[in-house]
């Protein structure tokens, strides 16, 4: 399979009283066309940021200092605001972690994806609101043509989120990146939300990043999953590779603490510790403090990424050195 998006030793840093956050600190991670790749890791690893990096949408203190970000055979990193804007209005879409900042509250959710719309197929307004009721009947909004007519704030959390995926596949994006799109909602519709982007990435054929910290909705929904940690990517393999046999103490760690249906439920296994200070990374290995293993080398240089025992299993861990 070619590659969609391809990010290269990317640095995100943010500029805050007492100091700097390294939030993404040299992530390398590869989206294959068509693919649904998870991303998995702590709160605060840098997973969101890591999205708003490929989508340039950092906040004022924030600055992408090092790195590309390969879409097909350009680096989003240097590209004018307007191509930028271009690429985001047509081939990446993305799902928020908390839908009501993205939605507009003075615009009926009618108007809002019919004129993502009309800016993409530059088509009239009435045709990008039809074009905005099949979308929303799509995501399986009942009466959409009265909903279309609604503002964000007369929906349900449920509803709202899919509006936003309405409106981030309005335009068949080639990638869609989804930031916990279903963590703030009830399990069924949770369960609803998930069939959903399943059905659409058919229809459409989009890739997908998925953001996550749920392993369950990996195992269901991912071809492949990236783990982070402290801003790196530790591990990436195949979803059936990375649940079978994990390589890095982390992923082992986080796997372990998953309780399993139909076995005894023992003591969960907890990862002892927390993530470093992001202020004050130690150096060599982030995961060293916490690691069972405290492989030599790893109290001096950092890991890198490297393929181990296939070439799609990457892990970054001195103990295979
Ligand atoms: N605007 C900001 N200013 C300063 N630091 C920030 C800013 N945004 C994010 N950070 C920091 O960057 C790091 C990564 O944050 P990020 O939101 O990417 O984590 P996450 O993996 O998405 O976590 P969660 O699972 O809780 O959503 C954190 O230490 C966070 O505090
Ligand atoms: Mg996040």
């Amino acid at each position: 399979m070619s590659d969609l998006l391809r990010i290269e030793d990317l640095h995100t840093q943010f500029h805050v009283h007492g100091g700097t956050v390294k939030a993404v600190d040299g992530v390398n991670l590869t989206i294959p066309a068509r693919a649904t790749v998870g991303l998995v890791g702590e709160s605060g690893s840098g997973k969101s940021i890591t999205a708003l990096s490929i989508m340039r949408l950092l906040e004022k203190n924030g600055r992408i200092t090092q790195g590309h970000v390969w879409f097909h055979d350009r680096d989003l990193i240097g590209l004018p605001d307007e191509e930028m804007q271009d690429i985001r209005g047509n081939d990446i879409s993305m799902i928020f972690q908390e839908p009501m900042t993205a939605l507009n509250p003075v615009f009926t959710v009618g108007d809002q994806i019919a004129e993502a719309v009309r800016l993409h197929q530059k088509v009239d307004h009435q045709a990008g609101l039809n074009r905005a009721i099949e979308m929303l009947r799509l995501v399986g909004i009942s009466d959409p043509k009265r909903r279309a007519g609604q503002y964000p704030h007369e929906l349900s959390g449920g509803m709202r989120q899919r509006v936003m995926i309405a409106m981030a596949l309005s335009t068949s994006p080639e990638l869609l990146i989804a930031d916990e799109p279903t963590t703030a909602l009830d399990v069924t519709i949770q369960a609803q939300i998930l069939k959903l982007m399943r059905n659409l990435k058919g229809e459409f054929g989009s890739a997908i990043l998925l953001i996550t910290h749920d392993l369950g909705v990996v195992a269901e929904m991912c071809d492949s999953v990236a783990v982070m940690y402290a801003g790196r990517i530790v591990e990436q393999a195949t979803t059936e590779e990375l649940f079978a046999s994990p390589k890095h103490p982390y992923t082992q760690g986080l796997l372990a603490s998953i309780p399993r249906l139909g076995k005894k439920q023992e003591r969960l296994h907890v990862i002892t510790g927390s993530v470093p200070n992001p202020l004050a990374v130690p150096p060599g290995c982030a995961f060293r403090p916490r690691c069972p293993i405290k492989a030599p080398r790893s109290d001096r240089d950092i890991p890198p990424l490297t393929a181990n025992g296939s070439a799609e299993h990457l892990v970054a861990c001195w103990q295979y050195e």
